[in-house]
């Protein structure tokens, strides 16, 4: 499961979940382990740290099972209920005090992380929005370097805590009541614009390619329900890009 490479296994009574990579991504897993510690430690429901392994080759994250479907595998019936719970669940993320999480995730991290994956030739061009697979990485990565100093002065002015991976899948949702039970996939939290979160959850509502019960509406009321009338399309694109060109 997942889309990180990692390989995520169920314990066949479905109490726990173990996350393991190669040794490569084992200071990743590292950064997942903390923040899932972390997180444990304010009211936004996640798993529980159960274990960690580590060998030469690689590492095992071990967290409790939390309970639920993930937001991308609900019926298109319960898609305003899930969109009213992913909005609430991200306000109560982003509503912690962000001077208490010790997990920087501003642009003086994520900047050369971009930079790095781009300048190895990795960029992953399936998880680029179409739009942007016929523009060479190394522009893209230029106009996201036009943009920083607006990024910036708008990053600074608003600093939350942040999943940093906020798509559908990473989000457990109760089937019946379809509120939120916890979210999963923590490597990436830290402190940030709140734009980089929210332009992850509508991009990932309104592809309606990988998940067809939701509609681009169904941002728009995503972000309304948050609490945004107005989106910054300009924060929006900005954060959207800087995410597609931060894998590989
Ligand atoms: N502790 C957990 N409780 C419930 N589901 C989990 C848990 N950990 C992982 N999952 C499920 O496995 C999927 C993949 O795990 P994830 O950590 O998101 O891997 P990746 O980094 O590859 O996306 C998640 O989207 C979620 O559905
Ligand atoms: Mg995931």
């Amino acid at each position: 499961m997942g889309e990180s490479g990692a390989a995520v296994f169920r314990r066949s009574d479905g109490c726990l979940f173990a996350k393991c990579v190669s040794h490569w991504a084992v200071s990743d897993l590292r950064d997942e382990r903390d923040r899932v510690e972390w997180l444990g430690g304010t009211p936004v429901p996640c798993p529980e740290l159960a274990g960690w392994h580590e060998a030469d080759n690689g590492a095992c994250l071990v967290t409790t099972a939390v309970h639920g479907i993930p937001a991308c595998e609900v019926s298109t019936e319960a898609v305003p209920r899930a969109l009213s719970s992913l909005a609430a669940v991200l306000r109560a993320l982003h509503d912690l005090p962000a001077q208490t999480c010790p997990f920087d995730r501003t642009l003086v991290v994520t900047m050369p992380v971009v930079q790095n994956t781009v300048s190895r030739g990795a960029v992953i061009v399936d998880f680029l929005d179409p739009a942007w697979r016929a523009t060479p990485p190394s522009d893209l990565l230029a106009g996201l370097q036009a943009e920083l100093g607006r990024a910036t002065r708008l990053e600074s002015a608003d600093l939350v805590v942040c999943h940093g991976d906020a798509c559908l899948p990473n989000f457990l949702l109760d089937p019946e009541t379809l509120e939120c039970t916890g979210v999963v996939d923590l490597g990436r939290l830290g402190v940030a614009d709140r734009y980089l979160d929210l332009s992850l959850t509508a991009q990932s509502i309104g592809s309606t390619g990988m998940n067809p019960q939701y509609s681009s509406a169904d941002a728009d009321a995503f972000l309304q329900t948050y609490g945004i009338d107005h989106p910054d399309r300009r924060r929006m694109r900005f954060y959207q890009l800087l995410d597609s060109l931060s894998w590989g």
